[in-house]
């Protein structure tokens, strides 16, 4: 018997299926497909962590009651191979985020963000103790820097102007010494559209690594790393405003504006990097790594002349 099969036997389910969910993960994973003892079938995601890499299970171990809130979890195992076992919530939103209408893509950013409410309107002591803080630093400028220059280094299309917007950006705002203006929150810290997922008229929230005490605007600005559309981008900053103002979390509007475009020039620099690696690792077209720079640089160029400072 393989781990898993004894694993879930200890749980009285017996291994059907087992398939690997390709990808650049944090570790590996696993969708399957199992039977009770009463044949009664489950589909279950299985996900194994480098043993470098179990920050994320150790967050589901001490803060099991504040995350089983927001994902389906079935166990965990503390004990090597470290895995967690999870229903299976289907596609995330991300799979089919770009067919949807405009009001279709409102309407569900509208329910993630209710539901993003619900996080950071919880109480930090009765269900956070201890949750480390978050704090914005040079870390993902320089990797930005590094990343653009790698790519640079292999490819003739890309654009020295590129890495002087970033540096630009990062040194009128003077990011690196930013502090952050609204309340400490519980965030996830990573709500990009391939973490969250609508199952059983619900949005769930999976991959709970970097959850910590944050501004709001850190998950806010994260979920707007998926969208490719200033206007909609706009109706999240717009939105989440409203949203926590209806949940009596008053935050004064000079302070949330300055969070979230804080926030999103870092986040956006962060996600350069990252796509960067994803294209580097040939999970991406050349066509769309692109795309994908184009539309981040003229970003964070528009926030930082908005800002006034450029
Ligand atoms: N419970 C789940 N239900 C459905 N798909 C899942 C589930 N957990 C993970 N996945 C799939 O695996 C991917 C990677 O899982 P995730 O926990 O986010 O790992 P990573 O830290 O590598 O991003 C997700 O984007 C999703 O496609
Ligand atoms: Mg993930």
């Amino acid at each position: 018997m393989t781990h898993l099969e004894e694993r879930l036997a200890e749980r009285g389910l017996k291994l059907l299926k087992k398939e690997a969910i390709n990808g650049s993960h944090a570790g590996r994973i696993y969708r399957i497909e199992a039977v009770d003892e009463e044949n009664q079938k489950a589909n279950l995601v299985y996900k194994e962590y480098e043993t470098d890499r179990n920050n994320e299970l150790h967050l589901y171990l001490k803060y099991s009651d504040l995350i089983k809130q927001f994902n389906k979890v079935v166990t965990v195992w503390d004990s090597r191979p470290k895995a967690i076992l999870m229903h299976d919530l289907n596609s995330p939103l991300k799979k089919d985020f770009e067919l949807r209408s405009g009001s279709d893509k409102r309407n569900l950013i509208e329910r993630i963000l209710d539901r993003l409410a619900v996080l950071h309107s919880l109480s930090v002591g009765k269900n956070a103790n201890g949750l480390p803080t978050h704090e914005t630093t040079s870390d993902w400028h320089e990797w930005c820097v590094d990343q653009m220059n790698r790519l640079c280094e292999q490819n003739h299309w890309t654009k020295t102007e590129w890495i002087k917007t970033i540096n630009n950006a990062y040194e009128q705002l003077d990011l690196k010494n930013f502090q952050q203006q609204c309340p400490r929150v519980i965030t996830h810290g990573d709500p990009h559209l391939e973490n969250i997922f609508l199952k059983d008229g619900q949005i769930w929230l999976i991959d709970w690594e970097w959850a910590a005490l944050s501004s709001p605007l850190r998950d806010i600005t994260i979920l707007c790393q998926d969208l490719y559309d200033t206007r909609l981008i706009q109706f999240v900053k717009e939105s989440y405003q409203k949203v926590l103002h209806n949940n009596d979390f008053h935050i004064p509007s000079e302070e949330y504006q300055r969070d979230f475009n804080y926030f999103y020039i870092d986040h956006t620099t962060m996600m350069l990097a990252w796509e960067i690696e994803k294209y580097l690792q040939e999970y991406t077209s050349e066509e769309k790594i692109k795309e994908i720079i184009e539309f981040k640089i003229r970003e964070i160029n528009r926030v930082t002349n908005e800002l006034g400072v450029s």
